[in-house]
């Protein structure tokens, strides 16, 4: 059910319903999407309706709930297992599953058990905001005294449940009246960045420029770009981080340039088990939103398309990596374990 509305809030649960802003309608409408069944909630989230790392983990355990109140241990694990299958690359869809598995898994009592799972998911969600700001406090050191900051895809608010990851310390500067302005790639092939990042900036009264994807380079060249902050979907054990396809690329760039280059990220987003970024499993989106963007045909049937729909970043390329536990410089297998020891 679609609900015209005037809260721009990402996700609320209320009333045994998974209550969604729709993101695939920003920024002309906005419009909220409420999910009944677990059916609805995996959609949404394939589709990108939500969207964003943090986000798509605070919805699939909101999602778990749709089973119901009546559902049983069964049923709950099913949904867990289903929605897990929404999307493949941020790893927080999958820390959320098994956070309410292991929850679910050690509570006995089966008429407290809906009840159980539902204060797991509002303390995730709860964790997140917190989340939010540390990153922001600490990546605003960062960032501080820059006049234009770049960013790429979609970290803010619209990604998690309050001021992102990326965005973090631009909001938490902009809190204290020292905002550098923005540049935010548009990027390709959907948009966020110049829908959902120009959008929530704006909103906010954040200064915000968009660009093309094929414009960054150029930008640093004319000396306009002080750093570049992005956010990720998923960190290997050495620091390899993957996010949204065109970061890679940005990366490359602001080293040639001698740009400093910075992922935030909770640390729920890193995958500990995977020592390198080359076993990140990528997404490969339908030819469709390359080919027909908005549903006009910009490729010919006769041609192949590929939209894989993140790039990985070798911790090389990163100057650091911001969680909400401090920052880590120069990550190395060595440093980010030193990071998690801590
Ligand atoms: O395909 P999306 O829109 O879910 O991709 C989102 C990104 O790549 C974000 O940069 C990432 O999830 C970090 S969100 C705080």
């Amino acid at each position: 059910m679609s609900t015209a509305t005037d809260t721009a809030e990402t996700i609320i649960f209320h009333d045994g319903q998974l209550d969604l802003l729709d993101q695939t309608k920003l920024p002309t409408e906005l419009t909220r999407l409420v999910c009944t069944n677990i059916e609805q909630a995996h959609d949404a989230i394939r589709r990108l309706v939500v969207r964003g790392a943090p986000a798509i983990g605070i919805a699939a355990a909101y999602g778990v709930l749709l089973q119901g109140r009546d559902a049983d241990r069964q049923a709950f694990g099913e949904a867990m297992d289903y929605l897990a299958t929404s999307r493949p690359t941020a790893v927080n869809l999958f820390w959320a599953m098994d956070r309410m598995r292991d929850v679910m898994n050690s509570h006995d009592d089966d008429a407290t058990l809906y009840e159980r799972l539902h204060r797991e998911a509002v303390a995730i969600h709860d964790e997140d905001r917190q989340m939010c700001r540390s990153i922001g406090a600490n990546g605003a050191a960062l960032i501080q005294g820059c006049r234009n900051v770049l960013t790429h895809c979609n970290a803010g608010g619209l990604a998690t449940s309050m001021w992102g990851t990326a965005l973090a310390p631009i909001y938490h500067l902009h809190e204290q009246g020292k905002a550098p302005h923005v540049f935010a790639d548009e990027t390709r092939p959907l948009l966020q960045g110049a829908r959902l990042t120009a959008w929530e900036l704006s909103q906010a009264g954040v200064a915000v420029t968009v660009l093309t994807d094929s414009m960054s380079g150029g930008l640093m060249r004319s000396g306009q770009v002080d750093a570049v902050i992005v956010g990720a979907d998923r960190i290997a054990a050495n620091g390899d981080a993957a996010n949204k396809i065109g970061t890679y690329p940005l990366a490359v760039l602001a080293k040639y340039h001698k740009i400093p280059f910075y992922v935030a990220a909770p640390t729920n987003t890193f995958d500990l088990k995977l020592p390198a970024g080359d076993q990140i499993p990528i997404e490969q989106r339908h030819r469709d939103e390359v080919a027909r963007p908005g549903g006009v045909q910009f490729v010919p049937d006769a041609a192949d398309v590929i939209n894989p729909a993140f790039d990985v970043t070798p911790a090389e390329l990163i100057d650091a990596i911001v969680t909400e536990k401090g920052v880590i410089r120069s990550p190395t297998t060595e440093t980010v374990g030193q990071h998690f020891a801590n």
